[in-house]
């Protein structure tokens, strides 16, 4: 038996040696001391033996053990650092670029409207999508069952209704923002603020969504007039569409400012003449003007409401829509807004 031992050891030295992998490593190492392996075939034969000689066999297996594991553990460090030497990167291989996506669009012109007129000291906020038709209407000068109101055709929630603020609506306009700023501010001016928030109307074609985007501005102080709003006008026309552009308002209506403008930018075409170098009608606007949305001094209801002294106190307000705003912007000729959300990456890839 003491010879069976020594063959082992040299046998196991000499295989252990000529191993060129450490799979093969692996491999030997099943061959020698896994449940049926050569050292476990010794350690059988235990039982057959007296006490005496079973102290003295076991002791020299156990020494055998112990000589292959080293060897074993010796063997697999070269192995493993030559494998390691033999690992090449090829830094001239063309690399796997990964694909980096963008923030969509609108998110795009969000951003940088936020930009734009936080510039001029306005700070960007965000009221609720579901508000109660007070903020809505109510508090924008729009009285319960006022003609007005139907300009706004409204998602109605169905929950309980208020005595103080009446029903719940899905925000059609961010004009709801306007109030809620005041008395977030404790309704102390100054005041400027641009919200910028989802808005919601049921309507549904080319230049419609049921979902869309509106950014508000609303500034009061003392002594703001019409300049302030032309001025604020002009400055995120050159800001938003370039240098060359500038805005025109044109007398409107609303409820909750008084005079009220639409406020139209000079087409970025045939800026604001209506014909084209040649003589011929530009084909973008035709008439040279391009309307972007409503704006207007702020009513003294309005500034009632937010419990503001209208004696004290003037104000101008605007509200468009971010997609239309956006859709208009020279370069971007969409002729269909609904494109903006059908979530077609080979269209949004393009931005
Ligand atoms: N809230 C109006 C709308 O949705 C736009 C507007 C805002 C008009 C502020 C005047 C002042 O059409």
């Amino acid at each position: 038996m003491e010879n069976e031992i020594e063959s082992l050891k040299s046998s196991s030295q000499k295989e252990i040696a000529e191993t060129k992998s450490l799979k093969d490593l692996e491999a030997l190492k099943l061959a020698y001391f896994g449940a049926k392996g050569k050292v476990a075939l010794l350690t059988k034969r235990l039982g057959t033996l007296s006490l005496a000689e079973k102290a003295d066999f076991g002791k020299k297996v156990n020494e055998l053990k112990n000589y292959i594991n080293q060897t074993l553990n010796t063997k697999y460090q070269t192995l493993n650092t030559s494998t390691a030497k033999q690992e090449w990167l090829d830094v001239t291989a063309p690399g796997i670029k990964p694909e980096i996506g963008h923030l969509h669009l609108v998110t795009q012109a969000i951003e940088e409207i936020t930009r734009i007129f936080e510039r001029i000291g306005f700070t960007r906020v965000r009221y609720p999508e579901i508000d109660w038709e007070w903020y809505a209407f109510e508090s924008l000068n729009m009285p319960k069952n006022h003609p007005a109101r139907d300009d706004f055709e409204t998602f109605f929630i169905d929950a309980p209704t208020s005595l103080q603020y009446g029903k719940m609506v899905l925000s059609p306009h961010t004009s709801s923002g306007q109030v809620r700023e005041m008395e977030r501010l404790n309704h102390k001016p100054p005041i400027r603020m641009i919200n910028i928030a989802k808005c919601y109307r049921p309507n549904w074609d080319v230049s419609h969504i049921p979902m869309f985007h509106q950014f508000e501005g609303l500034v009061v102080d003392e002594g703001i007039n019409i300049t302030h709003l032309k001025g604020v006008m002009d400055y995120f026309a050159k800001n938003f569409f370039g240098p060359k552009r500038e805005t025109r308002l044109r007398p409107f209506h609303f409820q909750f400012t008084e005079p009220s403008f639409e406020v139209d930018i000079n087409c970025g075409v045939c800026l604001g003449k209506g014909k084209l170098p040649d003589g011929s009608t530009c084909r973008l606007c035709k008439e040279g003007w391009m309307e972007l949305g409503g704006s207007g001094m702020v009513h003294p209801n309005v500034l009632k409401a937010g419990k503001i002294d209208s004696n004290k106190y003037t104000g101008f307000a605007f509200g468009w829509g971010v997609e239309r705003t956006f859709m208009m912007k020279s370069g971007t000729k969409l002729d269909d807004i609904r494109l903006l959300y059908s979530n077609d990456i080979r269209f949004l890839e393009q931005f």
